[in-house]
């Protein structure tokens, strides 16, 4: 007898935080909330057929860019096997997933975000598609933080806010979208400055690990809380300085809290410094409104509104490129999506 396979296409972007998530406690809950924009061109594009069997493996096979990939597959039905009990559909569902990502391997851009929030769309869609009801991106979030903490962002347009911690908004359990922003905050531009290509020192599951015993910890759930309420003031009047600065703070905090944690990480490189600095000059010298953040590694973001895209490429092409492997130009964009 010919088993039945049908077949879900979802695409889901990576995220650049904002306020950072660092530490998670519990089945991955943050330590303290953080806020992200979603990105528009470094996506996941995940290709899912499923059938219900539960005499068949969970995952029969795990395609990645034309290649099987067993580590992955691994990951992916350990991931199916933990969340049983809140997706009781993964005990009979049999899967062949082929994957791909529109962003370079290596390139120091975290991938674990768009694959978990992609994954999780595509469970979300076959949920509806099985019971007969409506996708639930509230759902969808929930499943993909399970997966990996900040994938929970990723499904949202624009800003995504994660983690108790503000009134009303935000939640330890899923990412919620942030809309109440000025309009001046409806198209940045983030333009990653790749300074090194080498894979990460520490994973961010080590680096959460080491939060629990860090000197700071008290002081960083604090302060991120505080960040985050200014973030979100500076977001909703316009004020793009203000913005700014805490962004900058969140970045080298980020940073600060690796360099001093017990193992010490030092993951910027002395390219990040230099290109950090002339950013700083940069903004000063031809009043270019535009601010870095940095994830865990050592590639800077450019946060800046898009109309000031063609100075600040003229800007990094004739001071800041040589500093860089490669420049990706990215933006605001507009969360997972169903594509099949
Ligand atoms: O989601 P994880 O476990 O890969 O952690 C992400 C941590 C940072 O990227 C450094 C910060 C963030 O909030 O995205």
């Amino acid at each position: 007898m010919s088993l039945s396979y049908h077949k879900v296409i979802a695409q889901a972007p990576s995220n650049i935080a904002f306020v950072k998530y660092w530490g998670k406690y519990g089945r991955q809950y943050p330590m303290n909330p953080s806020i992200s924009m979603t990105l528009k061109k470094c996506l996941t594009e995940m290709e899912v057929e499923y059938c219900l069997d539960s005499n068949l493996a969970k995952i029969t096979s795990f395609e990645f860019e034309g290649e099987q990939k067993p580590n992955f597959k691994k990951k992916f039905e350990q991931y199916l096997e933990d969340i049983e009990d809140i997706f009781p559909l993964s005990k009979r569902l049999s899967l062949k997933i082929k994957s791909k990502n529109t962003f370079p391997h290596s390139a120091g851009i975290a991938s674990s975000a768009s694959a978990m929030a992609a994954f999780a769309t595509v469970l979300c869609e076959i949920e509806a598609n099985v019971n007969v009801s409506e996708f639930n991106i509230t759902r969808a979030s929930m499943l993909a933080r399970l997966g990996s903490g900040s994938a929970c962002r990723s499904v949202f347009p624009n800003y995504s806010v994660w983690g108790d911690g503000i009134e009303e908004l935000g939640s330890n359990e899923s990412g919620v979208e942030f809309k109440n922003f000025h309009e001046s905050f409806s198209s940045l531009e983030d333009t990653i400055l790749i300074v090194s290509k080498d894979t990460k020192a520490i994973s961010s599951s080590m680096g959460h690990q080491l939060m629990h015993g860090h000197s700071f910890r008290e002081a960083r759930c604090d302060q991120a809380k505080e960040n985050l309420h200014s973030l979100i003031a500076a977001m909703e009047s316009g004020d793009f300085k203000t913005f700014g600065e805490v962004l900058e703070n969140e970045a080298l905090t980020l940073h600060a809290l690796m360099m001093t944690s017990y193992p010490s990480f030092i993951l910027l490189k002395p390219e990040s410094l230099s290109v950090i600095d002339l950013i700083r000059i940069g903004r000063s010298e031809l009043g270019i409104p535009m601010y870095f953040t940095i994830d865990a590694g050592p590639n800077i973001h450019l946060i800046y509104p898009s109309e000031f895209k063609a100075r600040v490429k003229e800007f990094l092409e004739q001071s800041v490129s040589d500093f860089c492997e490669s420049i990706i130009y990215d933006q605001i964009g507009n969360g997972s999506e169903i594509l099949k």
